[in-house]
């Protein structure tokens, strides 16, 4: 008998899950970023392709290995970031994500979490190379640092589980 308790998604997660939007990677973006997490084991890329002289959004995609949430989170994060300033993406929150997705479960909210923290890593990656404006932090936001949390201790336990194996 399994204990997994069924999860109660919400109508736009469910629909979003089954045909997500904005599938897919951008061939020529400029901008681009993974994030990974370790308590479900699930991957997320993100493209974007911005328009250097406006810095606007003109096009988003997205990969993900990751579970219904995370598919519903980053097709919408991906639909809300389109046709925004850089800067007006930057304050997007997890919270903003899962309440136009009309709520996710609490278990599920790390889901998107993790597609913020990815969009904000892409949004960091753009400015490498380019003067950093004022607005972006150099301290790292919450969701970033969920992001690097669950990577690191990823990796401690693939080291953990490939010394057991010797
Ligand atoms: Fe891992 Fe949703 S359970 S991304």
């Amino acid at each position: 008998m399994s204990s997994r308790v069924p999860l109660t998604y919400g109508k736009k997660v469910l629909e979003l899950f089954r045909n997500p939007k904005n599938l897919g990677r951008i061939e020529d973006a400029n901008a681009e970023a993974i994030a990974g997490s370790l308590a479900c084991g699930d991957m997320i890329a993100i493209y974007l392709k911005i328009d250097e002289s406006t810095e606007k959004i003109v096009d988003a995609k997205f990969e993900s290995y990751g579970c219904a949430a995370n598919i519903a989170a980053a097709s919408i994060l991906t639909e809300m970031v389109k046709g925004k300033t850089l800067q007006d993406s930057w304050k997007i929150s997890w919270k903003d994500v899962s309440n136009e997705l009309g709520g996710l479960p609490s278990v599920k909210y790390h889901c998107g979490v993790l597609a913020v923290g990815s969009l904000r890593r892409a949004i960091r990656a753009y400015y490498t190379n380019r003067a950093k404006p004022d607005w972006l932090s150099d301290e790292l936001t919450q969701e970033e640092k969920h992001a690097l949390e669950e990577e690191k201790l990823m990796e401690v336990l693939a080291k953990k589980a490939k010394r057991a194996m010797l």
